[in-house]
């Protein structure tokens, strides 16, 4: 028998689905638009939900993460695409809700998070994390999932929301996903479909001279040569290129802790970011 994929327009739909399961409900966020990096979170969460547990993918543009220079109306929103990759992941349901739905047009109540979400993005992209940690708050609150998957690409999104369901005591364990990436080493991303043709060529150059200066020892040497490196690629603008301490996201000042280079670079209209680990070293 093929099992048909539910499809949950308004928070008491997901609400009435949810009610009377009793095993996994792994949801996987997300705003759509989804490529393969998407499909291998759906997949995986498939793996955690067993064939008994349940996997729901929520699809929403949401418009409270987005800053007014930003791109929400121009942002892909291929819907039929999008319920064929879930279907093919094998996900049992997607949530589709309106904006209207999600956000009453004098809602006045938000989630702020006020460490982690004030460095990297958040410096060049104020409000962003906010709008993520109320969306992916009233995501829980709507599907009431176990788990939660999130990509590692996203890195300070992830250590956020984790900081978030620890603080506010939600009782959902959230899942790491790596960064799923390109033959060439890209980080698989919505935003690469901005690139053109010449500067998706010399995109992979970016994670290229991460992994390069990932090599050297000290914090310091890794971010002057990740910099020197991206420098010189042609019409690329950096936004951030920082070591920081994968908990804290502060500055990364020798290796006796676990951290991440981050970058966010400018190439064209398309603005990428992308993370590696920098592993202790004892
Ligand atoms: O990572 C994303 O796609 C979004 O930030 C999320 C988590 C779905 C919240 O809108």
């Amino acid at each position: 028998m093929i099992a048909v994929m539910k499809s949950l327009k308004t928070i008491a739909a997901a609400r009435r689905w949810r009610k009377g399961l009793e095993k996994k409900v792994v949801l996987v966020p997300t705003m759509g638009a989804l490529h393969h990096g998407h499909e291998a979170l759906i997949r995986h969460a498939r793996k955690l939900a067993g064939t008994d547990g349940e996997v729901v993918v929520s699809i929403f543009v949401n418009p409270t993460q987005f800053g007014p220079k930003e791109d929400f109306n121009a942002y892909p929103r291929p819907l039929a695409k999008d319920l064929a990759v879930c279907k093919r992941a094998g996900a049992d349901a997607v949530f589709l809700p309106r904006v209207d739905e999600m956000y009453a047009s004098d809602a006045s109540v938000t989630v702020a998070e006020s460490n982690l979400s004030e460095t990297l993005c958040g410096r060049s992209r104020p409000g962003h994390f906010g709008g993520v940690c109320t969306v992916v708050a009233k995501l829980f609150l709507a599907t009431q999932p176990t788990h939660a998957v999130f990509g590692e690409k996203d890195w300070q999104q992830l250590a956020t929301l984790r900081r978030m369901v620890r603080d506010l005591n939600f009782p959902i364990a959230i899942e790491p996903f790596p960064t799923v990436r390109e033959p060439d080493g890209l980080a698989a991303s919505s935003r690469n479909a901005y690139l053109t043709p010449a500067e998706r060529t010399l995109a992979p150059r970016i994670h290229a001279a991460m992994a390069e200066a990932s090599k050297l020892k000290s914090p310091r040497a890794i971010m002057k040569s990740c910099t020197a490196a991206i420098g010189k690629i042609p019409g690329a603008r950096i936004d951030y290129i920082e070591a920081v301490d994968a908990s804290t996201l502060r500055s990364l000042s020798n290796r006796k802790t676990a951290g991440r280079l981050a970058v966010a670079v400018f190439l064209g209209k398309a603005r990428l970011i992308d993370n590696i680990p920098l592993p202790s070293i004892p």
